[in-house]
């Protein structure tokens, strides 16, 4: 039997002929182009899936929650069930584990951002408040000064996707890779899935031949680390833990020897999959929350937390469930390469309803519709939390470490993300001895932005030369 052949007798098993039928109009590279398309999707569990999570909404919060244990290292963080522990012991752990060069970076890139509304790849937004660094080049002065800190290469990995990977590719070689060598970064694009009809269950199609495809979420990150080879290369380099982290957070530490520390820590993690946190600003924060779920250490996503566990405090009168997860991990290789060939159904799928415009199949006319009309499916990286054996979860600062950018204006947006960063920033200048204008609400009045080539913390600004004074208003770098 042909290749088609062979195709078109599964996509009938699957109901999907329809995506076949406008083969024979298009051209051999666009055939061929097809046909490698639908190989790639998970045809045996196909059907599976649309019948559970496409025609029918999987029962949301029915699971048994229990707050999640953390670590902190601070006192006055405590939330929740915590173990207070010596943050100086970790470090010494995590700076040992850079020293040997047995870490690499790993940024996630390859989302769509559609929130933001930003014409290219998020990281190339330009998100420092002062001389608006785009993240990425924010990224590798991370790399550079941890380099010159730690005396190791510092390999990064970056995910991208079908739709960003050549931009994102282009952007750093127009930036000259932002001072890193173009030979210590490996880019590669994830998985891809189709968007279905949420009705049907039939998989929806851009134009003839063309099906609708999205990136497969974060937890796509496992399976393109094996698949592109990532997970080889660094195990020929003897990388043995994967600092994770999103794109789209300015302040995020690209390697964090606390973290790595904590990791590694026998007591208190498997050495699998550690997670940070930081305690939701308030019960409505739309941040997932790290919990026990049916006696599971995973993720709550807000919207599946009732209000009456998202408001429930403890006996201090702290939430119960106040654990906001960051989506800052530390990923051992050999536990990224179990789960990414634990076979397909191992990190669950979640669906997300969307509007998609596509053409109908019979017709070829173009559909746009005005309500949801589809289904897309996508993994979820803290899902492989359920599969280590002892997962643990670091308390951190918000202040200090996370000031996201996801929407265009509001909460999370450029404009919040900067202040945040001008907060941070100016607290340290403070602690400098520099004195620093701040508005009623304790903001700082004023753009302030410093590199991490002169300073990763506020201790690294002893002996750099600075102003006595940042007048209201100014912008500062250094
Ligand atoms: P978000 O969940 O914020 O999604 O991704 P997004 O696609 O960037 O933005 P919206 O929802 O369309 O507005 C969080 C992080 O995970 C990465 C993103 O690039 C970002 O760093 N991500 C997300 C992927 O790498 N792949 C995906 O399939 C989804």
């Amino acid at each position: 039997m042909s290749r088609l052949d062979a195709m078109r007798s599964t996509l009938e098993a699957c109901r999907q002929s329809h995506l076949l039928q406008h083969i024979d109009g298009l051209s051999e590279i666009d055939q061929e182009v097809l046909l490698k398309r639908l190989e790639s999707l998970p045809l045996e569990s196909l059907p599976a899936m649309i019948e559970q999570l496409v025609l029918a909404a999987p029962v949301a919060g029915d699971g048994d929650l229990h707050p999640a244990p953390c670590v902190c290292i601070k006192p006055e963080q405590a939330c929740g069930s915590v173990d207070l522990i010596d943050a100086e012991d970790l470090r010494v752990r995590g700076e040992a584990m850079l020293e040997a060069g047995r870490v690499a970076a790993f940024t996630v890139a390859g989302g769509q951002g559609t929130r933001l509304g930003w014409n290219g790849p998020k990281g190339t937004f330009p998100a420092s408040p002062v001389s608006g660094k785009p993240l990425f080049r924010l990224f590798a002065e991370q790399i550079l000064a941890a380099e010159r800190r730690w005396g190791r290469t510092i390999r990064w990995y970056i995910m991208t996707s079908e739709s960003n990977d050549s931009q994102t590719r282009a952007f750093f070689l127009d930036n000259r890779c932002f001072g890193l060598d173009r030979r210590q970064i490996m880019m590669f694009p994830q998985g891809m899935m189709p968007a279905f009809d949420m009705k049907t269950g039939k998989i929806l199609l851009e134009r003839p031949g063309v099906p609708v495809m999205s990136p497969d979420g974060h937890g796509g990150s496992f399976h393109a680390l094996l698949a592109s080879g990532a997970i080889d290369h660094m195990e020929g380099r003897g990388i043995e833990a994967i600092s994770y982290f999103q794109v789209d957070n300015p302040l995020s530490p690209v390697l964090d020897p606390i973290f790595l520390g904590l990791h590694a820590d026998k007591a208190h993690s498997s050495g699998e999959f550690t997670s940070k946190m930081v305690s939701k600003a308030s019960p409505d924060e739309k941040v997932g929350v790290f919990a026990f779920i049916n006696g599971c250490l995973g993720v709550v996503e807000y919207t599946d937390l009732s209000e009456a566990e998202a408001r429930s405090t403890d006996e201090s009168g702290r939430l119960r469930f106040a654990a906001g997860n960051i989506a800052m991990h530390i990923i051992s290789t050999d536990f990224a390469r179990r789960v990414a060939t634990a076979g397909q159904d191992d990190l669950p799928w979640h669906r997300a309803v969307k509007k998609v415009s596509h053409i109908d199949h019979r017709t070829g006319e173009p559909m746009m519709p005005s309500e949801p009309n589809a289904i897309k499916l996508e993994r979820f990286v803290f899902d492989a939390m359920g599969i280590a054996a002892k997962p643990a979860i670091l308390e951190v600062d918000r202040a200090e470490q996370f000031a996201p950018i996801k929407n265009a204006t509001g909460i999370d947006s450029a404009e919040s993300s900067k202040q945040m960063q001008s907060d941070l920033y100016g607290d340290w200048l403070e602690q400098a001895g520099v004195q620093v204008p701040r508005r009623g609400d304790g903001h700082i009045d004023a753009a302030i932005e410093i590199s991490p080539l002169t300073a990763m913390s506020a201790s690294d600004l002893e002996g750099v030369d600075l102003p006595s004074k940042i007048a209201k208003g100014v912008s500062f770098a250094c």
